[in-house]
């Protein structure tokens, strides 16, 4: 194992081991990813060497306190930014060496994205908000339908119509889950979904999480510092200061040979 080897935490041993030969390749592999950003005058190194690993399907947590380099790694995974060094491989995707178009395919394409503050845009309705992601192409009738489904999975099935405002924090964020999985992702990126909402709604929305991810069998990486949501079987990575904490190594791959070409 090398030196910067993988500091996987896993709340089950089940979750920690890496598995068998036979294992597929990951969704996520991150290999000595630094971030740096210039302050002022200043360069504050937000991620300082981080190498893990997050298996399809999983569900799984970052964890760590405030300014502990959280976003900044959530933003690497979905290509809203680049590392300074490292490399972040992704579904098949070398994303620190793809060209700007292709980033913005792989963001359109492959990743719904989920924030604190929902993002919902004001003057449209929730069914309109959750068909986003197809505007710029025009929506069709089966998109539509999709996309009312998924608000009735969410329970807003009595609510297409209304507009953010006349949603609760909890709705609009239901509709956010909603709009994230309309494309059928292979990954949903979660920022503080719940940092907004008081503890009873939090709940709900890990509720609703955790129920679309199982049945989407989607991969979903959630950022928060509440540790409450964390059950056994989900994969946790902690970060302090910007590097992982944690022992538990994890094997590496050799993906040359079926890496998307840039
Ligand atoms: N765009 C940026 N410019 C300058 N500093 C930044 C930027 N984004 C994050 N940082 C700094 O990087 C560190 C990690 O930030 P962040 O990833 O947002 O932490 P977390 O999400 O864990 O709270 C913090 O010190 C923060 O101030
Ligand atoms: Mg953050």
């Amino acid at each position: 194992m090398a030196a910067d080897s993988i500091a996987i935490v896993s709340a089950s041993p089940r979750a920690a081991r890496p598995g068998p030969r036979t294992r597929e390749l990951p969704m996520i592999d991150v290999r000595n990813v630094h971030k740096s950003y210039r302050s002022g005058s200043r360069m504050v190194e937000a991620l300082r060497g981080i190498s893990c690993q997050i298996d399809r399907g999983r569900f799984a947590f970052i964890v760590g306190p405030s300014g502990s380099g959280k976003s900044s790694l959530l933003y690497l995974l979905g290509a809203l930014d680049r590392p300074t060094s490292g490399e972040i491989l992704v579904n098949g995707h070398d994303l620190a060496k793809m060209s700007e178009s292709r980033q913005n395919l792989y963001r359109r394409d492959e990743i719904g994205f989920i924030f604190q503050s929902f993002n919902l845009i004001s003057n449209l309705s929730a069914l309109e908000n959750v068909l986003v992601p197809f505007m710029p192409r025009g929506i069709t009738a089966e998109q539509r339908r999709r996309a009312a489904d998924l608000l009735a999975e969410v329970g807003l099935g009595d609510r297409l119509d209304h507009r953010p405002y006349q949603l609760s924090g909890g709705e609009q964020q239901r509709v956010a889950i909603a709009r994230a999985l309309v494309k059928q992702p292979v990954l949903i990126l979660a920022d503080e979904p719940t940092g907004e909402l008081d503890s009873r709604t939090g709940d709900e929305i890990y509720a609703i999480l955790r129920r679309m991810q199982e049945s989407s069998g989607t991969t979903l990486v959630i950022v928060t510092h509440d540790r409450r949501f964390i059950t056994p079987d989900d994969l946790v990575l902690e970060i302090q200061d910007g590097q992982l904490a944690g022992s538990d190594a994890a094997e590496t791959v050799d993906y040359s040979a079926i890496l998307s070409p840039r």
